[in-house]
């Protein structure tokens, strides 16, 4: 077991460079799987966190050879020898549902183990399974598994109840092979989804309007190998823009897009934090205490990002008056707001579990606290370099999962934290 042990009150000032998006690498990493040639696809900017080993054991386990060196990684996938995912390597990461519309795509068939749910939510996939029978595809579940099979799959007009970004994926990878046509209307239009789009046709597929609400996808007999970078990982870079709000710092973020974070950068703009966005660099120039604002509400791309409520409710914490945190994506996404309070942070939750009331502190005091999923870990983090005093942030096993040297990338700006073995 590791844990970080930080000591607040450094203002973080520097640059640091953003590595390639986990929610872009993870479903590019199931749709290689289609690639029925024997050629290469060959991808760029891979980032070496936990979900990425993760998939390459399940891709292996189903007959790929991979070489991964650096942030380099080179795929066969001409000789699977499988089309069900172990049960065991699934259970830890529930994304892998994506694997369906892949698998299902190549082989005509796929068995996975129920993802279940995980410590955001129930995680239903309801949007998922009926997407893939609109394809033609008979589903059967049982004891736990979900069995899926049709010979070849149909193209459909499919509508989205809610703009599911996995259920856009596992349809969009599902219709790669299908006869004829496939429109997802009410799409999410996650950049994510553009990622996968562009590596899908770069091998061959014909695939339009990923972005947009409307995505068509027609079908193809056969893909063969390309070479893909993937887009950098805006999370990680809207989390290092909380940190450097939540110290008052003044830092340089290299290799992100702006465009996919406007939402964050509005917002944080309105507590009072100077952003400058310069081609593939943001600067951010934070006061030394933020100002509340009114709401902050997380919605499906573009609006504010779900996956930064947890790192944005740390930095009101400590804002000057009061905010209100909507989170409207997932149903139980505060297990943060505990933590906080033990740092000194004045926080109520509805009794909806959809709405964190922050009255911000003048300041926090370091605990000892425990990351409960990766994105609270985060803000457990950031509330740790605010605090004054000690921190001690356990589960770094959730941490890993996203962030590739988050402790690395901080000290670098001046944090003061070290990652020791318990
Ligand atoms: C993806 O999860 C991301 N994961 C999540 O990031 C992210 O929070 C989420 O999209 C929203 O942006 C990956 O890309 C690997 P959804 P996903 O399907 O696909 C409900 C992180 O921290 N829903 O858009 O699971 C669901 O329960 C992770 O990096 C259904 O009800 O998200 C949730 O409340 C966390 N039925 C909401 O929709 C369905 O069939 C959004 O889920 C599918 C989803």
């Amino acid at each position: 077991m590791e844990k970080y042990v930080i000591r607040g009150g450094n203002k973080l000032e520097g640059t640091v460079r953003i590595g390639g998006s986990k929610n872009s690498i993870l479903p590019i990493l199931a749709a290689v799987l289609l690639n029925k040639s024997s050629d290469e696809i060959i991808l760029t900017n891979v980032p070496r966190i936990r979900d990425v080993v993760k998939m390459v054991d399940i891709l292996r386990s189903l007959g790929a050879r991979i070489t991964w060196s650096g942030k380099d990684m080179a795929i066969q996938t001409d000789n699977l020898t499988g089309y069900a995912v172990d049960e065991k390597l699934m259970r830890e990461m529930r994304s892998t549902v994506f694997l369906m519309g892949a698998l299902l795509g190549r082989f005509g068939q796929v068995c996975i183990s129920h993802p279940g749910g995980c410590a955001i939510g129930q995680r239903p996939i309801e949007l998922h399974l009926k997407g893939l029978m609109a394809l033609g595809a008979q589903l059967k579940e049982q004891h736990g598994y979900i069995y899926a099979s049709c010979s070849r799959l149909t193209g459909a007009d499919i509508h989205l109840d809610y703009p599911s970004v996995g259920a856009t994926e596992n349809i969009i990878m599902a219709s790669v092979y299908a006869r004829g046509t496939t429109t997802i209307n009410n799409a999410a239009k996650e950049p994510e989804i553009v990622d996968l789009q562009n590596i899908l046709n770069k091998m061959g597929a014909k695939i339009r309007g990923a972005g947009t609400d409307q995505i068509r996808i027609k079908g193809v007999t056969q893909l063969h190998g390309a070479e893909f970078g993937v887009i950098p990982d805006r999370i990680v870079a809207g989390t290092m823009m909380m940190a450097a709000a939540a110290t008052g710092g003044d830092i340089v973020l290299e290799n992100v897009i702006p465009g996919h974070l406007e939402a964050v950068t509005s917002k944080l703009r309105e507590a009072s934090v100077q952003i400058r966005e310069e081609n593939d660099r943001l600067r951010i120039h934070a006061p030394p205490r933020l100002k509340a604002v009114e709401f902050v509400r997380t919605l499906p791309y573009p609006g504010f990002p779900t996956d930064l409520q947890a790192p944005m409710t740390a930095a009101l914490s400590r804002a000057k008056g009061t905010s209100m945190i909507v989170e409207n994506v997932f149903d139980s996404r505060f297990k943060h707001v505990g933590e906080l309070t033990r740092m000194g942070a004045q926080i109520v939750v509805t009794t909806d579990n959809r709405t964190a009331i922050v009255h911000g502190v003048e300041k926090l005091t370091g605990a000892v606290i425990k990351a409960p999923d990766l994105r609270a870990g985060a803000a457990l983090v950031i509330a740790g370099l605010a605090a004054e005093g000690e921190t001690i942030v356990e589960g770094l096993q959730h941490i890993d999962r996203g962030y590739e040297n988050l402790e690395g990338d901080l000290a670098r700006l001046g944090a003061d934290i070290r990652r020791v073995k318990v």
